[in-house]
């Protein structure tokens, strides 16, 4: 049988209690600790989870037990921490997104390959049914080639008390790094193609004083000529309002899948037919892979590479919106990784 895997949980707020429910459901793994800066919260989490807590990160990684850590921290802090636990010889589950910049996710990507830990970005709507069940799709050949993506995720809920950050484009990169990467993460896994530029627009719907965008218009080109339109937004009305909206077109059919049908349909030139429909989250299977790449039964279902793309391309849309220009992914210093890295791009689940 194989050895039990000790995970650590970075940041015990809003994100970290759905990773600490899927640790709790998963064989062969055990909680062995969490930090976090702040007591109240540290201390709740670990009495959750029946383990002990630290407010010091150093502290954490001394302690022999710990195999790998998920980072559920800001964002701002995601780039010096994933570096300690790389320095520590730990592996990494960092959420997203993996850094708020290009070259820190650079020298985040070097840092796990080089002492071949393993890094994995926490995208989670790919292991979202809805993820899944597009993505199959397409890799079945059933719609042929992607050459037109549409995705808009739209929310009502803006970030209260403790997580006012999200609010403050230093802390979280901007709206684009914040929530965009879901899009822009999950449109290039079903795109299967390599990003060339994003073009951004924004509004502030909330209110005129924000600092970040709460409504997003993201149009990036990849390098096949495929085009994706995603839209994520966080201030629409009502409050509790929440919508997601998938179409596809490729080169022999299409797909769709309205959020609230019970199934998608895929148009072919046989007839329509059915896409199974939506229910899980992927907090679960995300989890579940990234201890099965620890164990080396399968590689990281996401990689660091992965992760270091959809920087780079939020960096692109960032830009986009300071500029009104759309923006290269090169221009921003993204460079082409090898191919053996960057085959987590366009590998199924
Ligand atoms: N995958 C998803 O669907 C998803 C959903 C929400 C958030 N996120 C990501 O998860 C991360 C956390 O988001 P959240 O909504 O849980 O935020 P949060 O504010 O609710 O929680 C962050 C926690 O980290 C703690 N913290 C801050 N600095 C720290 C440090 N240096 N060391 C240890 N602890 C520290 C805070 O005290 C807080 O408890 C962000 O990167 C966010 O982008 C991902």
């Amino acid at each position: 049988m194989s050895r039990e895997i000790g995970v650590a949980v970075v940041g015990t707020g809003f994100v970290a209690s759905m990773h600490l429910t899927a640790l709790a459901r998963l064989p062969g793994v055990r909680v062995v600790g969490v930090v976090d800066v702040d007591p109240g919260r540290g201390q709740a989490a670990a009495r959750g989870a029946g383990t002990r807590w630290t407010s010091s990160l150093d502290e954490l990684l001394a302690w022999p037990d710990v195999d790998g850590c998920i980072v559920c921290t800001p964002n701002d802090t995601h780039a010096a921490i994933g570096q300690s636990i790389a320095a520590a010889g730990k592996h990494l589950l960092m959420e997203k997104p993996l850094t708020t910049d290009v070259a820190a996710a650079d020298s985040l990507v070097s840092a796990f390959s080089a002492r071949g830990l393993v890094l994995m970005a926490a995208h989670t709507h790919r292991f979202a049914d809805y993820g899944r069940i597009v993505k199959h799709t397409i890799d079945a050949g059933e719609i042929g080639r992607p050459v037109f993506i549409r995705l808009a995720i739209l929310g009502g809920w803006i970030w209260p008390d403790w997580r006012a950050w999200v609010l403050d484009p230093k802390r979280s990169g901007g709206h684009v790094f914040h929530n965009g990467v879901h899009v822009l993460d999950l449109a290039t896994w079903w795109a299967g193609d390599q990003p060339v530029s994003v073009y951004a627009q924004g509004r502030k719907e909330t209110s005129g004083d924000l600092a970040i965008y709460d409504y997003l218009s993201l149009l990036v080109r990849y390098r096949s000529g495929c085009t994706a339109v995603c839209e994520i937004s966080r201030g629409n009305r009502p409050r509790t309002f929440g919508y997601r909206d998938v179409f596809v077109q490729g080169t022999t059919g299409s797909l769709s899948m309205p959020w609230d049908a019970e199934q998608g349909i895929a148009f072919l030139e046989g007839g329509t037919s059915l896409l199974p429909g939506d229910g899980q989250v992927g907090f679960d299977r995300e989890v579940a892979a990234w201890i099965s790449a620890i164990r080396g039964e399968t590689l990281p279902a996401v990689t660091g590479e992965d992760g270091r793309l959809s920087v780079a391309m939020a960096a692109a849309g960032e830009a986009s919106l300071r500029t009104g220009e759309c923006v290269t992914l090169e221009s921003v210093g993204y460079t082409l990784p090898n191919p053996v890295a960057s085959e987590g791009v366009s590998r199924a689940l």
